[in-house]
């Protein structure tokens, strides 16, 4: 069974390869991908730690609070409308990288009751072509895998999702499967008809806010019937840490038939750092070793954030200059700004897709967010929320010299963004001093 399925990879692999030999846009400077916390060394080997990915499965949602919810003027708004088409399925992919907030975006979508929302099914790309990979820095291979993530994407936006079982590990026997990576977090999957344990609607938050739990209700995932809950829901949304750049994904915006608008979630990389720091424990040890120590270990490793701020800067970059490739179908969101303006930012969010804002999203986000009142619907969520509270935290997380490194290393993108660097630790710490221009960055269409 496992040389069979080994040998099946590999002629997938291979046939792929050759498919996509073509296809110029990639770039060769990153391994991003290939990690399946999304931030391997660029110029190393990748060598994510099983222990990290352990955790990776474990946390549910980005932490998120924020003090000023309704505190904004939302009258202000002075975005563009786009013209709406409500009949038309719109695809939402959520670009991100690990620890800017992306769980919480997808919640922006999963709580909506007319989107099918998945959580990062190119998990199960990276895991089955990880083994080979791992080993490789080929060129022809990574190419590959992000054809195959591309392939993947088109196919689960048009609900073939058995297009993913080829990837899952053990593969499903009759459509059904108990192994698809963080089922629990798409309430698609957990609710009827796709759970058949008719969960009773007081019990359905309590299930929803834990994922464990739906899964070990629910039973396996029949596959099919997921898929006809795909078809069932108006609009699509996908989240992924996978896809290193925005030009990556040119062909699925570029083609007609998938109306694929994404979302690119960006975050202060001083404050995925922190993030990271504390989730990815084995993969940033020496990180660790310098805050607990004070001294820089020689042998750190710059590599991992080099490559997120690399991503982003050309991502960003590509959208800013506004290609008509992008036009009406790029937006950019600073993770800081949604912190701080989550209802006013999500109703931008929503203008730009043209899509109707469910009241569903809105509850979801007072009662997760510290607008909440509601002490007990917070409590399941402390863990996480107290791992990082905030999208500002980093600021007392980090040590001056970790925050100084970082932020020369990032230095063109902290300007693009418009994140301020710090030149004295008291600037740092001082937190009724924003380290977050004032900036809008509008869709353009
Ligand atoms: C919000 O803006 C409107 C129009 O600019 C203004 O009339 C209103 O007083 C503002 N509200 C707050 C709370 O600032
Ligand atoms: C798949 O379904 C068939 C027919 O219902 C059944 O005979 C078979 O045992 C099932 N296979 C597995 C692995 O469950
Ligand atoms: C999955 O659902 C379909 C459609 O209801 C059904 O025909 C099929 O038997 C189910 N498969 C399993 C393994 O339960
Ligand atoms: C928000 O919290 C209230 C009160 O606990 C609850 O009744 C409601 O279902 C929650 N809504 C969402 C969308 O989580
Ligand atoms: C903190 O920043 C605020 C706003 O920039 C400033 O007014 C205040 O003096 C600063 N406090 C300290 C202790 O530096």
């Amino acid at each position: 069974m496992q040389c069979s399925w080994k040998f099946m990879v590999l002629l997938a692999l291979a046939s792929i390869a050759i498919q996509y030999t073509a296809i110029r846009t990639f770039s060769t400077s990153r391994l991003g991908l290939l990690c399946s916390v999304g931030l391997a060394p660029s110029g190393h080997a990748v060598n994510c730690s099983p222990k990290d990915l352990a955790r990776v499965t474990q946390q549910t949602l980005d932490g998120f609070g924020c003090d000023d919810i309704f505190s904004h003027n939302s009258s202000s708004r002075s975005f563009p409308l786009p013209t709406y088409d409500t009949k038309k399925r719109t695809h939402i992919l959520i670009l991100a990288t690990t620890r800017s907030g992306s769980s919480f975006v997808g919640q922006l979508f999963n709580q909506h009751p007319e989107v099918f929302y998945l959580f990062e099914p190119l998990y199960h790309v990276q895991l089955a072509l990880l083994p080979r990979l791992a080993q490789s820095r080929n060129l022809a291979e990574r190419r590959a895998m992000l054809g195959a993530a591309r392939d993947l994407l088109r196919s689960l936006y048009h609900c073939h999702l058995n297009s993913l079982e080829s990837y899952i590990q053990p593969r499903p026997a009759n459509h059904s499967t108990d192994k698809l990576f963080r089922r629990g977090a798409s309430r698609s999957l957990c609710s009827p008809p796709v759970c058949e344990a008719s969960l009773d609607p007081k019990e359905q938050s309590l299930v929803l806010a834990d994922e464990g739990e739906c899964v070990r209700k629910c039973g396996p995932l029949n596959v099919s019937l997921a898929a006809d809950a795909c078809r069932a829901k108006r609009h699509a949304a996908i989240k992924t840490v996978r896809i290193p750049q925005i030009t990556d994904l040119r062909a699925l915006i570029e083609d007609p038939r998938l109306n694929l608008k994404v979302v690119q979630l960006v975050r202060d990389p001083r404050g995925i750092l922190a993030s990271r720091i504390e989730t990815f424990r084995d993969t940033y040890r020496l990180w660790r070793l310098w805050r607990a120590t004070g001294r820089r270990p020689h042998n750190l490793d710059l590599g991992q954030i080099n490559t997120v701020c690399e991503d982003f800067l050309r991502s960003v970059s590509t959208g800013l200059a506004r290609p008509a490739w992008l036009k009406g179908r790029y937006m950019l969101l600073r993770y800081e700004d949604l912190a701080r303006f989550p209802l006013e930012k999500t109703r931008e969010l929503y203008s730009f897709l043209g899509l109707v804002l469910d009241h569903s999203v809105e509850d979801w986000i007072i009662n997760n967010t510290r607008g909440s009142s509601d002490l007990s619907s917070r409590q399941k969520f402390t863990t996480v929320r107290d791992s990082a509270a905030n999208a500002e935290n980093w600021r007392v997380k980090l040590s001056f010299d970790m925050v100084v490194y970082t932020q020369t290393a990032c230095q063109p993108l902290l300007g693009l963004l418009g994140y301020k660097t710090v030149f004295h630790p008291r600037e740092l710490r001082n937190l009724s001093h924003s380290l977050v221009q004032d900036r809008r960055f509008l869709p353009f269409y």
